[in-house]
């Protein structure tokens, strides 16, 4: 074999093994799987809300009203099930693993701000827990209430009109494939941004997309109205806006807005 042959052979020997490297660099580097950066200046702005008291050893607190008070919209069976077993369960389950991941006592923000380093069920069942206990107090019996004042404008101001705040939030839990919430949350510039998040996930959480402080929420998993709408998921979101609790939602909006300055 020539001297030049040699050299041929070498360059594709170094090229093909550079570009094994390359590839399993490409796939497997840094071990974990990728996840959003997260945003400083948010984190500091949810670290001065009221809930960052919540920890991983945490309760329900009690339901503000009766189970059969949201109908029409949600009947009294599925609110007992949705209360009593499927976020109790959430509960029971988070704070057993929290107390096994050592994060018992850690805010429960302070998880979520870097809930990649922490296994997939807690994250799970500590999104459960909190996500719950927002939707049920951004609910109450046939308020008959709109938004208004400051959070009225700032809906306008986001998306146009009321009507197209409503139509963009329905879709997001409409067309939310499989198990999953529709959110409305406050971003790090103080601007409202509607979402949707998969399972439990919420957009306190690092590995989710659009971040932000949560003002309203929407659980389209089946257990929140399959007893009553069965596959019709779409009257289920429609009817939601009879029960939404303007005055809670407009006080956690004013409280982010408040953080984050
Ligand atoms: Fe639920």
């Amino acid at each position: 074999m020539t001297t030049r042959q040699n050299s041929r052979r070498d360059f594709f020997k170094k090229a093909s093994l550079s570009g094994i490297a390359l590839f399993v660099s490409s796939r497997f580097s840094f071990g974990a799987k990728p996840s959003v950066p997260g945003n400083a200046s948010l984190n500091q702005a949810i670290s001065k809300l009221a809930e960052y008291q919540l920890t991983g050893q945490s309760k329900q607190n009690p339901l503000p009203y009766a189970y059969a008070d949201l109908e029409p919209s949600v009947d009294a069976k599925t609110m007992e099930i949705h209360y009593s077993k499927h976020h109790a369960a959430y509960t029971k389950n988070m704070n057993e693993m929290s107390a096994t991941a050592n994060s018992g006592s850690k805010p429960l923000f302070q998880l979520f701000a870097e809930i990649e380093k922490y296994p997939v069920p807690l994250k799970n069942n500590a999104g459960g827990f909190y996500n719950h206990l927002l939707f049920w107090t951004i609910m109450a019996p046939n308020t008959g209430q709109a938004p208004e004042g400051n959070l009225l404008t700032a809906i306008n101001d986001s998306f146009g009109s009321l009507d197209k705040f409503k139509e963009l939030f329905g879709n997001a839990g409409k067309k939310q494939f499989g198990s999953g919430w529709a959110w409305l949350s406050v971003n790090e510039t103080g601007k409202l941004v509607v979402s949707a998040t998969p399972n439990q996930d919420n957009p306190l959480m690092s590995t989710t997309e659009v971040k932000g402080i949560p003002v309203l929420t929407l659980d389209v998993w089946e257990h929140a109205y399959y007893l009553q709408y069965q596959n019709r998921r779409p009257d289920y979101v429609d009817s939601f806006w009879k029960v939404v609790n303007w005055k809670e939602v407009s006080r956690r909006y004013e409280e982010a807005l408040t953080a984050i300055k």
